[in-house]
């Protein structure tokens, strides 16, 4: 789903009805050509895909710790946004036995990080299609890109850890792996029984065991980047309700964190219902977290159910993750440089929390990072331009923070709350940039904040 687009192709799909209406088939299949290796993020040149547009993923996914395998079966819904001859998915490693495109075998190839597909018959423009790609294998997490060390489908003694940001997905399922391509998914997970899978959204009926192994139904009826998606497996044991507020909430912890359950809850809840009153009602239908016992040593926000890589999290990093819920989650970059509207805004909600709690206000804890001397790495690196192979740098989650307080000091606390909660209104569920932020801010409070933005984004120097 690319919700800029929309509008563009229910025109040109009312044109291209009126004016050829073919019964069947595609439009000008003459034209036909194949889709772009990549979606057109310049930092990121191959990931994602040209010439269609996801709008349903569902994923099978068959695994067994014991051997590290991973059977697969990802069908994908799509529309041409071309006339089609073939078109490729990322996938990273893992063996393709079979590809479908509506129902037919299509022809494949699959180097790199790159799956080509070439149906028999090209696919015109605006044809909505299915791609169903049969593959199994060891999957392999990703490194570099992030400095963070590994990320994707990382094995765990009980299961696996999956956390994808910026590009990871690939190493786990087919897709069109790039944030500006939202869909929702649903999720068939098979494990040995004992095993639990926690996917995105909620479950859908009960396990099911059958012969030793346990099938898990979970569907994320949202919108969701790839990046995002989880099928984290393991032992777990569980704790479900509601928060206070109504909204549902699941909490899971590996049994070496069993003390982390209940405060993992809790914590999880408040935030939730807290940040709803912050930042407008909370976008998805259900919230909680998961922790699990690997050492990743960071989290991610994978949307509906944060993941918490071998520590208990504090109210702090909850804060941050179910932050990213709102930014990040239902409003999604369509480009890697504009990070800091997922990780500036996360790590200001850190600080929002601390002056919710009576601890440090917002106001003191910019005054803190303000006062770092001059030639402070975090300084030099403009965080508006999140750098390809430092895209998590520092300066991307604080100095993207203290862009969101020098905006709140510049135009005052309503407008400031109003703004944010306009943002996340406005964009619900779609993909946003850095200069819609800034239109936006310039609206609502009637002001030329141009200088603002350059200073504290865009120079590589220590605003004023
Ligand atoms: N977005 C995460 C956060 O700030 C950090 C992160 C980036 C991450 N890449 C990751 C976490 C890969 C896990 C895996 O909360
Ligand atoms: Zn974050």
């Amino acid at each position: 789903m690319r919700s800029n687009r929309r509008g563009m192709a229910v025109a040109a799909a009312l044109i291209s009805v009126l004016a050829c209406a073919p019964a069947d088939g595609p439009a000008f299949p003459a034209d036909a050509r194949p889709g772009a290796p990549g979606i057109g993020d310049a930092d990121f040149p191959t990931d994602g895909n040209g010439g269609y547009d996801v709008s349903h993923y569902d994923l099978t996914v068959d695994y067994t710790p014991a051997t590290k395998r991973l059977d697969g079966v990802t069908t994908i819904r799509a529309a041409a946004t071309q006339d089609l001859s073939s078109f490729n998915l990322d996938l990273a490693g893992l063996d393709v036995s079979d590809v479908t495109v509506d129902g037919s075998p299509a022809k494949f190839a699959h180097k790199g990080d790159e799956l080509t597909v070439t149906p028999t018959t090209a696919i015109g423009d605006m044809s909505r299609f299915t791609v169903k790609v049969t593959y199994s294998g060891v999957p392999t997490p990703a490194r570099d890109r992030a400095n963070l060390g590994s990320y994707g489908f990382m094995a765990t003694a009980d299961g696996a850890f999956v956390a994808s940001e910026p590009d990871g997905a690939k190493t786990w399922f087919p897709g069109n792996d790039h944030p500006s391509d939202k869909a929702t998914f649903d999720f068939t997970i098979t494990v040995p029984a004992g095993v639990t899978a926690l996917a995105n959204g909620e479950q859908v009926g009960q396990p099911t065991t059958d012969g030793g192994r346990t099938t898990f139904r979970w569907r994320e009826r949202h919108p969701m980047a790839t990046y995002l998606a989880t099928a984290t497996l393991g032992r777990f044991e569980l704790r479900q309700g509601r928060t206070p507020g109504g909204v549902v909430n699941l909490a899971a912890v590996d049994p070496a964190f069993k003390n982390a359950l209940d405060k993992l809850y809790q914590t999880s809840a408040e935030v939730t219902d807290y940040w709803s009153t912050v930042f407008g009602p909370y976008p998805f239908s259900s919230t909680g977290g998961v922790v699990d016992n690997y050492a990743a040593g960071y989290a991610l926000e994978t949307q509906t159910k944060p993941i918490y890589g071998g520590f208990d999290p504090d109210a702090t990093i909850i804060a941050h993750e179910l932050a990213h819920q709102w930014f990040g989650d239902s409003l999604t970059i369509s480009r890697w440089k504009d990070l800091w509207l997922n990780e500036g805004f996360a790590t200001y909600a850190e600080w929002l929390w601390s002056e919710h709690k009576g601890a440090k206000t917002a106001d003191a804890i910019f005054d803190d990072y303000h006062s770092r001397p001059a030639d402070d790495p975090m300084w030099s690196y403009p965080p508006g331009q999140a750098r390809p192979h430092d895209l998590f740098n520092h300066s991307v989650y604080v100095r993207g923070a203290m862009t969101l307080h020098a905006l709140r000091k510049a135009v005052g606390d309503e407008t400031f709350f109003r703004l944010i909660r306009t943002w996340a209104a406005a964009h619900r569920y779609g993909n946003v940039t850095t200069e819609q932020f800034v239109d936006l801010a310039q609206q609502l409070s009637g002001r030329d904040l141009r200088p603002l933005f350059d200073a504290w984004l865009f120079q590589p120097r220590r605003p004023a």
